[in-house]
């Protein structure tokens, strides 16, 4: 297992040549636990309206630049039939914290979805209350993301103001989804200011406690209608991460070695900060899966998390052509079927004292 100190010593090393070993063991790992299928998730962003003040992000609810949006069930259905089209196992329904997304409506549209299609559901809907958590999964929501976004509790306070006390965190949350027995998904940012280098290997460490079924990094992208967007960089004392695209490779690979078996995308804000070949990259130093963009173009414009998205304007289909060609151009192949969680099945075989009936 590796130490903290050479996780640590990764994020530190700046030698692009001694990085290659890095890249070359993330690699090999993401090869033998997870194989050479690189799954496909459709993400239908469904809704930006958002109650939450999160000061990193373009759809924060003081930001009253943006138009805001909700599909409408019909609209979501034409996208999940698409992705199931386009043959991907997954849909995800992602949405700012809209608490008009009633616990009754996302249920009849999980359910219509798991009617109508093989798709897996994923959720990304923010911090919603246990009860409506376990009616989404009874109607059939097999996986939820939800980040953490840093581990280090004073800096998670001070970019998430107006926090209400009684409200389960985070990390509360993820055990919920847990014990609901959704696959569970986290991340963080990378070079979110006032992230030191310690804070990013107590994040890397976080993801392996948790055991979690899907890690997400992607780089910080300062929004400019954000608090977060107009501060200048913090004082290069030497702890801020910085936010760039190498350090989004390393906290990847590190990511797949602490995590052999995890689902890991290859995200959007990475492809952001290098649009020819971020996506590629981040595919052969330790992610497994890619999340091709759904969402009707109209509608996609609008949900700015942060600004310039890659494939901003590009139509699914056409979006959908040039990643299976780059797919196959790496050596590797197009998942087939739903890419459930080899972390999660790996669990479920292991015979441990009281795990029989709880895992599966
Ligand atoms: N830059 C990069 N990622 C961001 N997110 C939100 N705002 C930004 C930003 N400015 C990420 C958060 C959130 C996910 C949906 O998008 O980590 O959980």
């Amino acid at each position: 297992m590796m130490e903290r100190q050479e996780v640590l010593n990764w994020l530190r090393e700046p030698d692009e040549q001694q990085l290659e070993l890095l890249w070359s063991r993330a690699d090999a790992a993401r090869r033998q636990h997870v194989g050479d299928a690189v799954h496909l998730r459709g993400l239908v962003e469904i809704s930006n309206h958002c109650v939450r003040k999160c000061e990193y992000c373009g759809l924060r609810a003081p930001n009253t630049g943006v138009k805001r949006y909700r599909m409408t069930a019909d609209e979501v259905m034409d996208c999940a039939r698409l992705a199931a089209s386009l043959g991907y196992g997954t849909v995800v329904l992602q949405s700012g914290e809209d608490h008009r997304l009633h616990k009754a409506w996302v249920a009849d549209l999980i359910r219509r979805i798991k009617e109508e299609t093989p798709l897996a559901v994923t959720l990304s809907l923010g911090e919603r209350t246990p009860d409506e958590l376990r009616a989404w999964r009874a109607a059939g929501a097999d996986r939820y993301l939800l980040r953490f976004e840093t581990s280090n509790p004073a800096l998670y306070e001070r970019v998430h103001p107006g926090r209400r006390p009684h409200e389960l965190d985070r990390l509360a949350l993820l055990a919920e989804l847990h014990q609901l027995g959704y696959e569970v998904g986290s991340g963080v940012m990378i070079g979110l200011p006032g992230q030191t280098f310690e804070d990013l290997a107590n994040d890397l460490e976080l993801f392996r406690d948790l055991d979690l079924d899907m890690i997400g990094v992607g780089p910080f992208l300062p929004h400019p209608d954000t608090p977060l967007g107009q501060l200048p960089r913090p004082a290069g004392n030497g702890q801020q991460v910085p936010n760039s695209e190498l350090m989004t490779y390393k906290a990847l690979a590190l990511a797949r070695l602490l995590c052999p078996r995890a689902n890991i995308p290859s995200t959007t804000a990475l492809a952001t900060l290098n649009r020819s070949s971020g996506r590629e990259l981040g595919l052969t130093r330790g992610a497994n899966v890619v999340m091709p963009n759904l969402t009707p173009v109209n509608y996609r414009r609008h949900y700015e998390i942060y600004p310039e998205k890659a494939c901003l304007y590009e139509p699914p289909e056409q979006c959908h052509g040039g990643l299976k060609q780059r797919i196959l151009a790496l050596g590797r192949t197009v998942g087939v079927g739903r890419g459930d969680s080899p972390n999660r099945l790996a669990r479920a075989v292991k015979p441990g004292p009281d795990a029989v009936g709880k895992e599966v």
